[in-house]
């Protein structure tokens, strides 16, 4: 087993600190001064005469951390792995990131060859909630301590293992958000003055709870609005562009201006979504609302165009800093309760009024 120092050191200061502090409480300085037995053996004698700040800008914090990726080719998913990747190697962590290929007995392999290699620390996003048991059974076995991303499992398959915790969001809040920037618009999504909302709604993967609340509870900030609504048509579009354009074309054609609002689990879909309303000759605002999840660059953009109605932001950036922060309490030591192992990043609201802020 292979334990180091500094990551001890790095978790038992994060510990005094709020639960997963985020990037301050555990700031690569600090967690890189630490003197450890592989760090001295990198950091020759003349390094003394360094500042702190050179010194841990060169001094690897010497942990191993395996990323394990439910698949390469998911839009936001991209967009979180490359924070994450930045964010362990700016760290000086071993950092090695593989892609599942919405595989689960493929990504269960590499779960267990990451456990071969000896990996310090394991953060993974599922490939399906409902096999997290053996990926949980695993890394307890190991002992590994492990980040789980992006898909949650239920709390009971959490509490297996106290060295586990979950970073995410609460997926039912971004659901509430779409609809209530549908209830800012002019007549509250009624275009047609009909006293309904008529919707489609293109889902993600609905093995996923991302899709199973943003699909609840974007239509319930509707109905506890008061307004009425007709559901015409529900696909699952597995959050992929292409299909979500596939779904949007076909619902046109057979419902035309029956169509007031188009929800899409995530602005991938949206995008797709959005080629297909154009097609067809509607215009987005005028006489059809789209909105997406995730606030991908491209989202923002037709948000600040008026081709989106809004989207809601899934902050990869804070969820890739907060599952640094709980990889290294885990790594400090720290265990985690039953129905405490959920840690949650806020989603934001995005609409014209604020889209620009969020290009980066
Ligand atoms: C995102 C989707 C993404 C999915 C992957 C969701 O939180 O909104 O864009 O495809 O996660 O699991």
């Amino acid at each position: 087993m292979k334990k180091i120092l500094a990551l001890i050191l790095a978790g038992c200061m994060v510990l005094s600190m709020a639960a997963c502090g985020g990037s301050e409480t555990a700031a690569p300085t600090e967690e890189n001064t630490a003197t450890t037995e592989e760090t001295k053996e990198e950091a020759p004698a003349e390094k003394a005469e360094e500042t702190a700040e050179e010194v841990a800008a060169e001094v690897p914090a010497g942990g191993k951390v395996g990323v394990c990726i439910y698949k390469f080719d998911d839009a936001f998913m991209t967009t979180y792995r490359n924070a994450l990747q930045a964010i362990l190697e700016e760290k000086g962590y071993e950092v090695s990131v593989v892609d599942g290929n919405n595989d689960q007995a493929k990504q269960t392999e590499q779960v267990n060859t990451f456990i071969t290699q000896g990996v310090d620390a394991l953060i993974i996003n599922p490939v399906m909630t409902s096999a997290a048991d053996t990926i949980i059974a695993a890394v307890k076995q190991a002992n590994i301590p492990t980040v789980l991303i992006n898909r949650e499992p239920t709390a009971e398959q959490m509490a297996a293992y106290d060295k586990l915790v979950y970073v995410g969001c609460d997926a039912a809040q971004s659901g509430t958000f779409q609809g209530e920037i549908i209830l800012e618009t002019e007549n509250k999504g009624d275009i047609n003055g009909d006293g309904k909302v008529s919707y489609i709604m293109i889902q993600g993967d609905p093995e996923n709870i991302d899709a199973q609340l943003r699909t609840e509870y974007s239509v319930k900030a509707l109905t506890d609005a008061g307004m009425e609504v007709e559901q015409l048509d529900l696909q699952r579009g597995d959050w992929d562009r292409n299909k979500g354009q596939e779904i949007a074309q076909n619902d046109l054609a057979k419902f035309g201006d029956q169509i007031e609002v188009v929800f899409c689990n995530n602005d991938d879909m949206a995008i797709g979504a959005l080629q297909a309303i154009q097609a067809a000759g509607r215009t987005v605002n005028e006489d059809i609302y789209l909105v997406g999840v995730d606030a991908l660059d491209a989202a923002l953009n037709e948000v600040v165009n008026g081709n989106l109605t809004g989207t809601v932001l899934n902050d990869a950036q804070s969820q890739a800093t907060q599952a640094v922060a709980c990889m290294e309490e885990l790594l400090g030591g720290k265990t985690y309760a039953e129905g405490e192992q959920s840690v949650y990043v806020d989603y934001v609201k995005v609409t014209p009024d604020n889209a620009s802020e969020f290009i980066k």
